[in-house]
């Protein structure tokens, strides 16, 4: 369960800005293996409403699907009925800590913007996750592909136009958000290698409704990225009063378009591609 976003509540209006962003660095990454993609039986670690198994589904021969939030998961069975009475997709109820598949019963993993939402951080050592890179090497067969889709501080910083309005949240957000180091260390000792980082420049966690300058006055909108939540309501009252002042001089997209500008360098989205070692541990 997410240590701060209502996900039961979100989970209606989710979809509404978000979409399975990035997903063809996942099926590049799931081509690049001894097993043709087809064959390959996926999990979707921390599924949600289904967004990445919906486009995934498509090109492997199965998914596990996996969400610890009842709602998120309901969204992800109506999406994909169909597969699931055709045994394509089948969905758990569970967390992503102990998962309810076999040892060495998955081809592949992919986890999308979910590490952040572990109790876990820093001043905990990263147990939770290092929790789950252990699962993972459990339930994955040998040189079978984890693709982990996370944002990095260097993204927070500086890859989305209204996080710096929002300072004491992007603080507290970065220190959910395991930093590259640490993850490649729990990899390394979890049994991953060949390591490797991509970054699509091009995508946007909210697609086009990024952009929207008036979207920070939409409580739906602000639900498609769970900083919000970590904004304290006076913080936020005083930001909207900022935004509308801008608004009403023009000068409202100008600074979106300023503040917008190192992300085109930087990306907000990173993906971490790792493969179980052979050797078993
Ligand atoms: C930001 S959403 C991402 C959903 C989906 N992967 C996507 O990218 O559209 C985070 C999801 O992780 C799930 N989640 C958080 N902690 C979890 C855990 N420990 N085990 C399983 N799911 C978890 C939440 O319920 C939520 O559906």
């Amino acid at each position: 369960m997410s240590t701060y976003e209502n996900y039961t509540k979100t989970s209606d209006c989710y979809d509404q800005t978000r979409s399975a962003d990035g997903v063809d660095v996942i099926k590049n990454a799931l081509t690049n293996n001894q097993t043709p993609i087809e064959e390959q039986v996926l999990l979707d670690a921390g599924c949600g409403t289904g967004l990445f198994s919906s486009e995934m589904v498509k090109h492997v021969k199965r998914i596990e699907a996996v969400d610890l939030n009842a709602g998120m998961l309901e969204q992800a069975k109506s999406k994909l009925l169909d597969e699931q009475k055709a045994g394509r997709i089948a969905f758990h109820h569970s967390s992503i800590e102990s998962l309810p598949l076999e040892r060495e019963s998955v081809d592949a993993i992919m986890i999308n913007q979910v590490l952040h939402h572990l109790p876990d951080g820093k001043e905990k050592a990263w147990q939770q996750h290092d929790a789950v890179m252990r699962e993972f090497a459990r339930v994955l067969k040998p040189s079978g592909t984890l693709v982990i889709n996370r944002t990095t501080h260097e993204q927070m910083d500086q890859g989305f136009w209204f996080y710096p309005l929002i300072p004491s949240a992007l603080e507290k957000v970065k220190n959910k958000h395991i930093d590259t180091q640490s993850l490649v260390a729990l990899l390394r000792s979890n049994g991953f290698d060949g390591i490797d980082h991509q970054v699509p420049l091009d995508v946007v966690l909210q697609g086009d409704e990024y952009f929207n300058p008036n979207g920070p006055f939409d409580p739906t909108w602000r639900m498609g990225d769970s900083i919000w939540s970590l904004v304290a309501e006076e913080e936020l009252e005083v930001l909207l009063t900022f935004l509308k002042a801008l608004e009403q001089m023009n000068q409202l997209e100008q600074l979106i378009h300023n503040l917008d500008r190192p992300r085109q360098g930087i990306g907000q989205l990173s993906f971490t591609i790792a493969k179980k070692n052979i050797v078993q541990r």
